[in-house]
C-alpha cells in the first residue's frame, strides 16, 4: 500500500470522527489543559472510525520511519518514556504545577526535591508525549494528560503499578526466562525475583505492602473496565437470574458486585477475597448495598464454604493463574456445587492470531506479557479454555464462550471473554 493510500485511509476516518465531533456539538480534539479528559466518541462508527485510525496511524509511522524504527524506539524511545514517567510519577511533579497558570522550572524542581537541570531532562523529553507544555523558556504548564495524573486516581493507580510493579520485572524478566522458561510457579516470575517475593503477587502485596496492594485494587479497576460499567453489566443476562445468590470468587473490594447490585435489585451478593482484602471492602461498603452485598475471607486453593449458591464468578482470577493452578480453583468448587450450578468467568481474551491489526494486537499482547511477569501465567485463547475446563472435571459443561469489546461499541479492541459453564454432577 502507497503512503497515498495508507494516508487516504487515515482521512476518510478523521472526517468520520470530525463530523460525530461536529454533529454532537463536541469540544474539538485538544492536547492541551483545557482539552477532553478522555475520548468523547461512542456511537459504533465513531468508535470504528477511531480504531481504523489508530491502527493505520501507527502502520504510517512505521513506514515512514522505516525498519529501524521498533529498534531505535527501544533505545531513543520506550526507555525515555518509562523513564520519565516513572520520574514523574515518582517525584508528584504533575501535582507541583499549578493548574490554570504553571510556573518557573526552578520551582517546581525545588518543590519535587530535584537539581534544575535533572528536572530540565525529565520534563522536557516528557513534553514530547504531551506530558506537560513549556509555553516559554523555562516555565511548565499543563495539558491535558499532565493534569489527568493530579486528578484522576485510578491514572494514578495505573501509574503506581507500572512503576513500582512492572518496571522492576522487566529487568528480571530474562533471568526469568533463563532459570524457569515454562514455569507454571507464580514464584518464579519476574515480579517474584525482582522483589524476593515467597508468595504470588497479591497475597505478597497484601500481607508486606498495603498500600502497594491498595493502588493494585484500583488499578485492576481501572484496566477491567476501561472506565466503564458497562462491559460488566452487559457482559451477561444478569436480569434473568431472579433473586439470584451470587458468590463473586476473588472479588476484591467488592467492585464488580457493586456495579452489579447497583443495576440489578434482586440480586445478592458474596464476596470471597483474601482477608486484608476482604476486610478493606466490608470497610469500605456503601450502607444502601449491605443487606445484599456481604464479605467473607476466602482462600480459593481451599475447599468452597458456600455450598448451594446458584453461581460462583471469577472475574479477572483465572488469567492470574497457571492452568494447574486454574484447575485446583475450579476442583475446590465441586463440594459445593448443586446440579445446575453456573460458573460464569470473566477474563481478558487473546484473540486468536492473525485477526487483529498490529496497533490492536498491542494491548491484548501486552496484557499477556504482564501476566506473564507478574504470574508466569497468561490471557486465553478460544481453544485454550476449552482445554482448561475438559480438564478440569467432564462435569464441567462449557456453554460458550463470548469474547466482547473491552471499549463498548469498538469490535476491533482488546476484549473480555465470558466464559459460561454449567455443573452436571
Ligand atoms: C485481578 S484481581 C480481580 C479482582 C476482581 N475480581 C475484579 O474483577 O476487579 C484478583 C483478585 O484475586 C484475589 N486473590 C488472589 N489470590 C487469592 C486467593 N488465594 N484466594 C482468594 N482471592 C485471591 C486478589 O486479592 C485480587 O483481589
Amino acid at each position: 500500500m502507497s503512503f497515498t493510500e495508507l494516508a487516504e485511509l487515515i482521512l476518510q476516518d478523521a472526517k468520520v470522527l470530525d463530523k460525530y465531533i461536529q454533529e454532537n456539538n463536541l469540544p474539538p480534539p485538544a492536547l492541551d489543559a483545557n482539552g477532553p479528559a478522555r475520548t468523547l466518541f461512542t456511537s459504533q462508527e465513531s468508535l470504528s472510525a477511531r480504531a481504523g485510525l489508530l491502527a493505520n496511524t501507527h502502520k504510517l509511522h512505521h513506514l515512514t520511519q522505516g525498519p529501524t524504527a521498533p529498534w531505535l524506539g527501544t533505545v531513543n524511545g520506550a526507555f525515555g518514556d518509562a523513564m520519565t514517567s516513572a520520574a514523574i510519577y515518582h517525584f508528584k511533579i504533575a501535582d507541583h504545577v499549578p493548574i490554570g497558570g504553571g510556573a518557573p522550572f526552578e520551582e517546581v524542581a525545588s518543590k519535587a526535591g530535584l537539581a534544575l537541570r535533572d528536572f530540565k531532562m525529565i520534563v522536557r523529553y516528557a513534553m514530547s508525549n504531551f506530558i506537560f507544555c513549556e509555553p516559554r523558556p523555562g516555565f511548565i504548564a499543563h495539558t491535558a494528560s499532565s493534569k489527568l495524573l493530579t486528578e484522576n486516581k485510578l491514572i494514578r493507580s495505573l501509574m503506581s503499578m507500572g512503576v513500582d510493579e512492572i518496571f522492576p520485572g522487566i529487568v528480571k524478566e530474562i533471568e526469568a526466562l533463563e532459570r524457569y522458561s515454562g514455569s507454571e510457579e507464580p514464584t518464579e516470575s519476574a515480579w517474584a525475583i525482582a522483589n524476593d517475593a515467597r508468595s504470588p503477587l497479591f497475597a505478597e502485596l497484601a500481607h508486606h505492602h498495603p498500600s502497594r496492594a491498595e493502588n493494585m485494587a484500583f488499578a485492576m479497576e481501572s484496566l477491567a473496565t476501561m472506565f466503564s460499567d458497562v462491559i460488566i453489566v452487559e457482559a451477561y443476562d444478569w436480569a434473568s437470574m431472579g433473586a439470584a445468590t451470587i458468590v463473586d470468587v476473588g472479588g476484591g473490594k467488592g467492585f464488580v458486585s457493586r456495579q452489579l447490585a447497583n443495576h440489578f435489585p434482586q440480586l445478592s451478593f458474596i464476596v470471597q477475597d483474601l482477608q486484608e482484602t476482604a476486610d478493606a471492602g466490608r470497610g469500605q461498603l456503601p450502607a444502601e448495598l449491605q443487606d445484599r452485598i456481604t464479605f467473607m475471607t476466602h482462600d480459593f486453593f481451599t475447599e468452597q464454604p458456600v455450598k448451594g449458591a446458584d453461581v460462583y464468578f471469577f472475574r479477572a482470577i483465572f488469567h492470574d493463574w497457571p492452568d494447574k493452578y486454574c484447575i485446583q480453583i475450579l476442583h475446590n468448587l465441586i463440594p459445593a456445587l448443586k446440579n445446575g450450578a453456573k460458573i460464569i468467568i470473566q477474563d481478558p481474551f487473546t484473540s486468536d492470531p492473525l485477526t487483529m491489526q498490529p496497533w490492536q494486537d498491542r494491548e491484548c499482547r501486552s496484557s499477556n506479557l504482564r501476566m506473564k511477569l507478574f504470574f508466569n501465567a497468561c490471557d486465553r485463547e478460544t481453544t485454550e479454555w476449552r482445554e482448561l475446563i475438559e480438564k478440569a472435571d467432564p462435569r464441567f459443561k462449557l456453554k460458550g464462550i463470548k469474547p466482547r469489546a473491552r471499549e463498548p461499541g469498538n469490535e476491533w479492541g482488546p476484549k473480555m471473554a465470558l466464559v459460561e459453564i454449567v455443573w452436571d454432577g
